[in-house]
């Protein structure tokens, strides 16, 4: 299966995405980084492994429409049967959901439905949850709304900034995503309405919720 990845910024899950694929811990091969950030971290890692990239910048495109139609389009012709948003920062429309829907996923830095749209870890901070985390989900047309396939915990410390609660949760992010890729490209994701299960007995019980080893707080 081919893999495209959506990223706007530093791309440490692209990273942790194009590793697991190295590693031979998700079968199948990212063909294709996207950005509509022409400076995005995200396609220098790309580069550096050989991963075709494409910078694709919305204010050229008449409206958001067009601009979405030649993404589908060069997602198509690179035969992309997944595309996995990492730190992709903008909202996708209907064009490209409806052109690849249950094919799409995303990674947010919050126990979903908690938290969604910008800044879940601050969020989270300055609610006062004791408990925060990861998610990774389908996209759908809603805001960080789509059905959730995996998720993991991670404790919130009284002494916690946003920094430190970000750094715990990332390595989470590390974690989860790419065991979500691998049992997609597996077939072992069966949507049933908002529900996400997973076929295998094994990965039924520990696929769907990782609880993070709760480090010694400093
Ligand atoms: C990650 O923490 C990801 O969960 C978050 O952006 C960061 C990207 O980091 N995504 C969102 O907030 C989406 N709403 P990365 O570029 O190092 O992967």
């Amino acid at each position: 299966m081919n893999i495209a990845v959506l990223a706007s910024g530093r791309g440490t899950n692209l990273q942790a995405l194009i590793d697991a694929t190295e590693a031979g811990k998700i079968s199948a091969r990212i063909v294709l980084v996207v950005s509509d950030v022409e400076s995005a971290y995200a396609l220098q890692r790309a580069a550096r492994h050989g991963i075709e990239t494409r910078v694709l910048r919305p204010k050229e495109f008449p409206d958001r429409v067009r601009f979405e139609e030649e993404m589908v389009r060069v997602l198509r012709s690179r035969q992309v049967g997944l595309i996995c948003l990492a730190g992709f920062m903008r909202i996708l429309g209907s064009t490209v959901i409806e052109n690849f829907r249950g094919r799409i996923m995303n990674i947010h830095p919050a126990l979903l439905p908690s938290f969604p749209g910008l800044h879940g870890q601050r969020q989270a901070l300055e609610y006062g949850v004791k408990i925060s985390g990861c998610t990774v989900h389908f996209v759908d047309e809603g805001v960080d709304t789509g059905p959730i396939i995996i998720q993991a915990a991670v404790p919130v410390f009284s002494g916690d900034t946003e920094e430190s609660l970000s750094s715990r949760i990332l390595e989470q992010e590390h974690r989860i995503y790419p065991l979500a890729v691998q049992a997609f490209v597996e077939g072992r994701l069966k949507i049933e309405g908002r529900r996400v299960h997973f076929r295998g007995e094994e990965s039924s019980r520990s696929g769907e919720v990782v609880l993070s080893p709760v480090p010694q707080q400093p």
